[in-house]
């Protein structure tokens, strides 16, 4: 495994296991699986309704929780609920987790943010993080911020890069971690002429290329997968390095182009929804 080394000394998988939009059977199948060829992050959600199922893949797959960098997310129905972090920890079975987000900048989002560095300083969660706070959600932040965050979650792949977000992560080593960086499956990014000739000289698959792509910018990326082939094919990227000239060519995919464009007024719908959380 390969490591980022976060704004606050902890280290972190560059890669791992996303779980949007899996069911609670599939997240619980493809955790215990990847963690069985050797996957240590995975990330998660209230919002996805499959914590529980997570932890159930953890226990299963028999492989040590401090060997594991836990990732999930508050959603902003539970950013003014006291209680937030404690059930969020009881969901998935665990007394800490190593990445805390708040999921939205949506409803009470600073309640939100001061709940994760009450954990933080708890030690209840080992880092902290923002997601789709870009622009100015994140302005704001800046100046109010008690612990800068180590991660901001975001979309980002060859179409997105995120240039200008990454200028102000960089002030603060704030990493980022890539969501859709596989462009949410989309057949027009794998199919892309320069994954398919990199993909034949390095012995690898158009995606594989892509999430090297990710790691050797500095990115920690959480592929989502249900598929047990693609999971394993996922991990098997940190044995092949892309030159310079290479890294360039692909850089000329940049099409300042996300797949998915949130509007305000599904700030406020985020604000209104409250997860069905699983039953125990
Ligand atoms: N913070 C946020 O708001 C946010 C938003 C979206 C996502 N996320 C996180 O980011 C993770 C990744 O995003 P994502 O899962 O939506 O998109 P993604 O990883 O870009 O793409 C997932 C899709 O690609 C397919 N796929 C996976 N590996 C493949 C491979 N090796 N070859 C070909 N196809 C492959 C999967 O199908 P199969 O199941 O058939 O493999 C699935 O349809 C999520 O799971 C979640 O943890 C966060």
């Amino acid at each position: 495994m390969e490591y980022i080394v976060l704004n606050n000394g902890v280290k972190c998988p560059v890669v791992g296991i996303g779980t949007f939009m899996l069911s609670p059977a599939d997240a619980e199948n493809s955790v215990r699986e990847a963690l069985k060829m050797g996957y240590r992050m995975i990330d998660t959600a209230n919002a996805y309704v499959n914590e529980r199922a997570v932890g159930r893949g953890i226990k299963s797959s028999n492989v040590a929780r401090e060997k594991i960098f836990l990732s999930t997310k508050l959603w902003p129905s539970e950013y003014e609920n006291p209680n937030a972090v404690e059930e969020t920890l009881n969901r998935l079975g665990v007394d800490y987790v190593d990445l805390l987000y708040i999921h939205q900048p949506a409803g009470n989002w600073l309640a939100g943010y001061r709940q994760l560095e009450k954990a933080y300083r708890d030690g209840k969660a080992k880092a902290i993080g923002i997601s789709n706070f870009e622009g100015k959600y994140l302005a704001e932040l800046e100046t109010k911020w008690e612990i800068v965050p180590q991660f901001m979650q975001a979309e980002a792949h060859p179409y997105f890069p995120q240039t200008e977000l990454r200028r102000t992560l960089d002030k603060y080593g704030v990493k980022l971690m890539s969501w859709y960086p596989l462009g949410h499956g989309d057949k027009s990014l794998l199919q892309e002429p320069v994954f398919t000739v990199l993909g034949k000289k390095y012995g690898k698959s158009p995606a594989q290329v892509i999430l090297r792509w990710h790691t050797q910018m500095g990115f920690a990326v959480i592929p989502g997968s249900k598929n047990v082939d693609h999971i394993h094919d996922n991990l098997d990227i940190l044995n092949f390095t892309l030159t310079a000239d290479e890294m360039a060519e692909i850089a000329k995919l940049d099409r300042n182009m996300r797949y998915y464009h949130r509007t305000d007024e599904q700030l406020v719908q985020f604000a209104a929804w409250r997860p069905g959380f699983e039953k125990a």
